[in-house]
Protein backbone atom coordinates (compact mmCIF):
# COMPACT_ATOMS: atom_id res chain seq x y z
CA UNK A 1 0.00 0.00 0.00
CA UNK A 2 1.33 3.74 -0.91
CA UNK A 3 2.59 5.99 1.95
CA UNK A 4 -0.19 8.77 0.96
CA UNK A 5 -2.92 6.11 0.37
CA UNK A 6 -6.47 7.35 0.41
CA UNK A 7 -4.91 11.29 1.02
CA UNK A 8 -6.45 14.27 -0.41
CA UNK A 9 -3.56 16.37 -1.72
CA UNK A 10 -3.96 20.09 -3.66
CA UNK A 11 -0.81 21.27 -4.89
CA UNK A 12 -0.63 24.52 -6.40
CA UNK A 13 2.34 24.95 -9.27
CA UNK A 14 2.36 21.36 -10.43
CA UNK A 15 2.80 21.95 -14.33
CA UNK A 16 6.86 21.35 -14.34
CA UNK A 17 9.44 21.10 -12.26
CA UNK A 18 9.37 19.76 -8.77
CA UNK A 19 6.06 20.37 -8.55
CA UNK A 20 4.99 18.19 -11.41
CA UNK A 21 8.01 15.67 -9.86
CA UNK A 22 6.09 15.58 -6.96
CA UNK A 23 2.65 15.05 -8.17
CA UNK A 24 3.89 12.34 -9.68
CA UNK A 25 5.53 10.87 -6.52
CA UNK A 26 2.35 11.70 -4.67
CA UNK A 27 0.36 9.25 -7.25
CA UNK A 28 2.77 7.11 -7.25
CA UNK A 29 2.16 6.43 -3.33
CA UNK A 30 -1.58 6.20 -3.36
CA UNK A 31 -2.69 10.05 -3.07
CA UNK A 32 -5.81 11.35 -4.60
CA UNK A 33 -4.52 14.63 -6.31
CA UNK A 34 -5.93 17.94 -7.33
CA UNK A 35 -2.66 19.55 -9.37
CA UNK A 36 -2.61 22.85 -10.40
CA UNK A 37 -0.61 25.63 -11.94
CA UNK A 38 -0.54 29.12 -13.81
CA UNK A 39 0.66 27.32 -17.20
CA UNK A 40 -0.79 23.95 -18.73
CA UNK A 41 1.13 20.91 -17.64
CA UNK A 42 4.37 19.38 -19.38
CA UNK A 43 2.43 15.55 -19.44
CA UNK A 44 -1.00 14.92 -18.51
CA UNK A 45 -2.20 14.87 -15.09
CA UNK A 46 -5.68 13.70 -14.15
CA UNK A 47 -7.58 15.95 -11.92
CA UNK A 48 -5.15 19.15 -13.27
CA UNK A 49 -7.00 22.45 -13.29
CA UNK A 50 -5.14 25.97 -14.49
CA UNK A 51 -5.07 28.33 -11.34
CA UNK A 52 -3.44 31.24 -10.63
CA UNK A 53 -2.10 31.02 -7.27
CA UNK A 54 -2.12 34.82 -6.41
CA UNK A 55 -5.72 35.33 -7.19
CA UNK A 56 -7.96 34.86 -4.17
CA UNK A 57 -11.40 34.32 -5.95
CA UNK A 58 -9.36 31.45 -8.35
CA UNK A 59 -7.20 29.93 -4.86
CA UNK A 60 -10.55 29.65 -2.91
CA UNK A 61 -12.89 28.09 -5.95
CA UNK A 62 -10.38 25.45 -6.56
CA UNK A 63 -9.88 24.88 -2.74
CA UNK A 64 -13.99 24.77 -2.49
CA UNK A 65 -14.17 22.50 -5.50
CA UNK A 66 -11.74 20.01 -4.14
CA UNK A 67 -13.73 19.85 -0.70
CA UNK A 68 -16.90 19.40 -2.94
CA UNK A 69 -15.62 16.52 -5.03
CA UNK A 70 -13.05 14.82 -2.45
CA UNK A 71 -14.85 15.36 0.91
CA UNK A 72 -11.57 16.84 2.43
CA UNK A 73 -7.88 17.98 2.08
CA UNK A 74 -5.35 16.24 3.90
CA UNK A 75 -2.09 17.47 2.15
CA UNK A 76 -1.25 21.02 0.85
CA UNK A 77 1.98 21.68 -0.93
CA UNK A 78 2.48 25.15 -1.73
CA UNK A 79 5.22 25.08 -4.46
CA UNK A 80 4.53 28.22 -6.61
CA UNK A 81 7.49 30.13 -6.56
CA UNK A 82 9.36 32.99 -9.69
CA UNK A 83 12.98 33.55 -8.86
CA UNK A 84 14.72 37.12 -9.16
CA UNK A 85 18.53 37.04 -9.75
CA UNK A 86 19.10 40.82 -9.23
CA UNK A 87 21.52 42.79 -6.41
CA UNK A 88 19.08 44.93 -4.20
CA UNK A 89 20.23 47.98 -6.10
CA UNK A 90 19.36 46.91 -9.54
CA UNK A 91 16.01 45.58 -8.31
CA UNK A 92 13.11 48.01 -9.25
CA UNK A 93 10.49 48.73 -6.44
CA UNK A 94 7.56 46.74 -9.11
CA UNK A 95 10.21 44.24 -9.23
CA UNK A 96 10.14 43.71 -5.17
CA UNK A 97 6.41 43.89 -4.87
CA UNK A 98 6.08 41.40 -7.90
CA UNK A 99 7.65 38.59 -6.19
CA UNK A 100 6.33 38.91 -2.45
CA UNK A 101 3.21 39.42 -4.46
CA UNK A 102 4.00 35.84 -5.92
CA UNK A 103 6.15 34.06 -3.64
CA UNK A 104 4.58 34.84 -0.37
CA UNK A 105 0.90 36.27 -1.56
CA UNK A 106 0.23 32.42 -3.14
CA UNK A 107 1.44 30.97 0.05
CA UNK A 108 -0.71 32.97 2.09
CA UNK A 109 -3.71 32.71 -0.11
CA UNK A 110 -3.53 28.66 -0.58
CA UNK A 111 -3.00 28.15 3.41
CA UNK A 112 -5.50 30.42 4.24
CA UNK A 113 -8.07 28.53 1.88
CA UNK A 114 -7.16 25.15 3.34
CA UNK A 115 -6.65 26.20 7.11
CA UNK A 116 -9.60 26.61 8.06
CA UNK A 117 -11.13 23.00 6.72
CA UNK A 118 -7.85 21.57 8.37
CA UNK A 119 -8.41 22.83 11.80
CA UNK A 120 -12.18 21.35 11.70
CA UNK A 121 -11.21 18.17 10.54
CA UNK A 122 -8.34 18.43 13.09
CA UNK A 123 -5.74 17.10 10.20
CA UNK A 124 -3.74 17.99 7.68
CA UNK A 125 -0.13 18.66 6.50
CA UNK A 126 1.18 21.55 4.65
CA UNK A 127 4.29 21.84 3.02
CA UNK A 128 5.60 25.01 1.45
CA UNK A 129 8.64 25.13 -0.75
CA UNK A 130 11.38 27.81 0.19
CA UNK A 131 15.21 27.68 -0.89
CA UNK A 132 18.56 27.20 0.36
CA UNK A 133 17.87 31.26 -0.04
CA UNK A 134 15.17 31.25 2.82
CA UNK A 135 18.26 29.98 5.31
CA UNK A 136 21.27 31.50 4.56
CA UNK A 137 22.29 34.75 2.84
CA UNK A 138 23.32 34.38 -1.22
CA UNK A 139 24.70 37.45 -2.74
CA UNK A 140 22.84 37.36 -6.20
CA UNK A 141 19.46 37.00 -5.34
CA UNK A 142 18.71 39.00 -1.95
CA UNK A 143 15.06 39.97 -2.78
CA UNK A 144 14.10 36.53 -3.43
CA UNK A 145 15.89 35.05 -0.47
CA UNK A 146 13.73 37.40 1.58
CA UNK A 147 10.46 36.38 0.09
CA UNK A 148 11.56 32.08 0.76
CA UNK A 149 12.84 33.39 4.91
CA UNK A 150 9.17 34.68 4.89
CA UNK A 151 7.91 31.45 3.85
CA UNK A 152 9.87 30.25 6.19
CA UNK A 153 8.42 32.81 8.82
CA UNK A 154 5.06 31.80 7.72
CA UNK A 155 5.13 28.03 8.05
CA UNK A 156 6.83 27.81 11.95
CA UNK A 157 4.43 30.41 12.90
CA UNK A 158 1.54 28.03 11.80
CA UNK A 159 2.58 25.11 13.08
CA UNK A 160 3.04 26.80 16.55
CA UNK A 161 -0.67 28.16 15.98
CA UNK A 162 -2.30 25.04 15.11
CA UNK A 163 0.41 22.31 16.24
CA UNK A 164 -2.59 21.22 18.80
CA UNK A 165 -5.23 20.92 16.52
CA UNK A 166 -3.27 18.09 14.44
CA UNK A 167 -2.03 20.21 11.74
CA UNK A 168 1.85 20.04 10.62
CA UNK A 169 3.86 22.71 8.72
CA UNK A 170 7.08 22.46 7.41
CA UNK A 171 9.21 23.67 4.26
CA UNK A 172 11.18 22.10 1.86
CA UNK A 173 14.91 24.27 0.95
CA UNK A 174 15.78 23.02 -2.16
CA UNK A 175 19.49 23.87 -3.40
CA UNK A 176 20.10 24.53 -6.91
CA UNK A 177 17.69 21.56 -8.55
CA UNK A 178 17.72 21.32 -12.67
CA UNK A 179 14.65 22.53 -13.30
CA UNK A 180 13.32 25.14 -15.93
CA UNK A 181 13.80 27.93 -13.45
CA UNK A 182 17.14 27.54 -12.45
CA UNK A 183 17.73 27.24 -16.49
CA UNK A 184 15.68 29.96 -16.55
CA UNK A 185 17.99 32.20 -14.37
CA UNK A 186 20.96 31.65 -16.82
CA UNK A 187 20.94 33.22 -20.71
CA UNK A 188 21.42 30.35 -22.59
CA UNK A 189 21.47 26.58 -22.24
CA UNK A 190 25.04 26.75 -23.03
CA UNK A 191 25.64 29.21 -19.71
CA UNK A 192 23.90 26.31 -17.70
CA UNK A 193 27.04 24.28 -18.94
CA UNK A 194 29.12 27.00 -17.82
CA UNK A 195 27.64 27.57 -14.58
CA UNK A 196 27.20 24.33 -13.54
CA UNK A 197 30.81 24.06 -12.17
CA UNK A 198 29.99 27.13 -10.31
CA UNK A 199 26.81 25.67 -8.91
CA UNK A 200 28.59 22.22 -8.13
CA UNK A 201 31.38 24.38 -6.01
CA UNK A 202 29.29 25.87 -3.89
CA UNK A 203 27.35 22.25 -3.29
CA UNK A 204 29.52 19.83 -0.95
CA UNK A 205 27.71 17.00 -2.60
CA UNK A 206 29.57 18.53 -6.15
CA UNK A 207 26.06 18.17 -7.98
CA UNK A 208 23.10 19.74 -8.64
CA UNK A 209 19.96 18.26 -7.34
CA UNK A 210 17.45 16.64 -9.15
CA UNK A 211 13.36 17.23 -8.99
CA UNK A 212 12.71 13.70 -7.86
CA UNK A 213 14.91 14.33 -4.81
CA UNK A 214 12.84 17.44 -3.08
CA UNK A 215 9.58 15.51 -4.41
CA UNK A 216 10.41 12.26 -2.05
CA UNK A 217 11.19 14.34 1.04
CA UNK A 218 7.58 15.86 0.42
CA UNK A 219 6.16 12.81 0.34
CA UNK A 220 7.40 12.57 3.56
CA UNK A 221 6.29 15.51 5.07
CA UNK A 222 2.74 14.70 3.55
CA UNK A 223 2.67 10.74 5.28
CA UNK A 224 1.96 9.72 8.37
CA UNK A 225 5.55 8.90 9.00
CA UNK A 226 5.79 12.55 9.65
CA UNK A 227 3.41 13.07 12.19
CA UNK A 228 5.53 14.26 14.88
CA UNK A 229 7.90 16.31 12.46
CA UNK A 230 6.33 19.80 12.54
CA UNK A 231 7.59 23.51 12.17
CA UNK A 232 10.67 22.08 10.18
CA UNK A 233 12.69 23.55 7.49
CA UNK A 234 14.25 20.73 5.43
CA UNK A 235 17.18 21.52 2.98
CA UNK A 236 17.58 19.22 0.21
CA UNK A 237 20.85 20.74 -0.97
CA UNK A 238 23.32 17.99 -1.00
CA UNK A 239 24.85 19.90 2.17
CA UNK A 240 25.38 23.40 0.68
CA UNK A 241 23.32 24.76 4.11
CA UNK A 242 25.31 23.14 6.28
CA UNK A 243 28.34 25.48 6.01
CA UNK A 244 30.04 27.29 3.53
CA UNK A 245 32.71 25.76 1.10
CA UNK A 246 35.95 27.07 1.09
CA UNK A 247 37.17 29.24 -2.16
CA UNK A 248 36.22 32.68 -4.03
CA UNK A 249 33.28 34.56 -2.75
CA UNK A 250 32.59 34.88 -6.33
CA UNK A 251 32.24 30.95 -7.02
CA UNK A 252 29.04 31.21 -5.13
CA UNK A 253 26.54 30.74 -6.89
CA UNK A 254 23.59 33.40 -8.57
CA UNK A 255 26.53 35.52 -8.34
CA UNK A 256 25.95 36.80 -11.69
CA UNK A 257 25.35 40.52 -11.56
CA UNK A 258 27.27 41.24 -8.42
CA UNK A 259 30.19 43.23 -8.12
N1 LIG B 1 15.15 24.87 -9.09
C1 LIG B 1 15.83 25.29 -8.03
O1 LIG B 1 17.07 25.28 -8.05
C2 LIG B 1 15.10 25.76 -6.79
C3 LIG B 1 15.86 25.96 -5.64
C4 LIG B 1 15.22 26.39 -4.48
C5 LIG B 1 13.86 26.60 -4.48
N2 LIG B 1 13.13 26.43 -5.61
C6 LIG B 1 11.69 26.66 -5.53
O2 LIG B 1 11.01 25.50 -5.96
C7 LIG B 1 9.72 25.85 -6.46
C8 LIG B 1 9.53 25.18 -7.79
O3 LIG B 1 10.51 25.66 -8.66
P1 LIG B 1 11.07 24.86 -9.93
O4 LIG B 1 12.54 24.90 -9.85
O5 LIG B 1 10.37 23.57 -10.10
O6 LIG B 1 10.70 25.89 -11.10
P2 LIG B 1 9.46 26.01 -12.11
O7 LIG B 1 9.53 27.35 -12.69
O8 LIG B 1 9.50 24.83 -13.01
O9 LIG B 1 8.19 25.85 -11.12
C9 LIG B 1 7.47 26.93 -10.62
C10 LIG B 1 6.02 26.72 -10.99
O10 LIG B 1 5.25 27.80 -10.43
C11 LIG B 1 4.26 28.12 -11.40
N3 LIG B 1 3.70 29.45 -11.19
C12 LIG B 1 4.33 30.64 -11.35
N4 LIG B 1 3.46 31.62 -11.08
C13 LIG B 1 2.28 31.05 -10.77
C14 LIG B 1 1.00 31.54 -10.39
N5 LIG B 1 0.76 32.86 -10.30
N6 LIG B 1 0.02 30.67 -10.12
C15 LIG B 1 0.22 29.32 -10.23
N7 LIG B 1 1.42 28.80 -10.57
C16 LIG B 1 2.42 29.66 -10.84
C17 LIG B 1 5.02 28.03 -12.72
O11 LIG B 1 4.14 27.98 -13.82
C18 LIG B 1 5.83 26.77 -12.52
O12 LIG B 1 5.15 25.61 -12.97
C19 LIG B 1 9.70 27.38 -6.50
O13 LIG B 1 9.01 27.87 -5.37
C20 LIG B 1 11.16 27.75 -6.42
O14 LIG B 1 11.35 29.03 -5.89
C21 LIG B 1 13.72 25.99 -6.78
Amino acid sequence: MGRLAGKVAVVFGGARGIGLATVKEFLAEGAIVFASDIREPVEDIPGYSIVDATDEGQVGAFVDGVIAEAGRIDVLFNNVGIHLGKSLVDTTLAEFDDIFALNVRAAFLGTRAVLPHMIERKAGSIITTSSNGGVMGRPGDPVYNATKHALVGLTKSIAVAHAHQGIRANTVNPGAIDTDMLRGTLASPEEFETKQHQLVASTPAARVGEAWEVAKAVVFLASDESRFVNGVVLPIDGAKAAGAMPGNRYSLDFELGVR
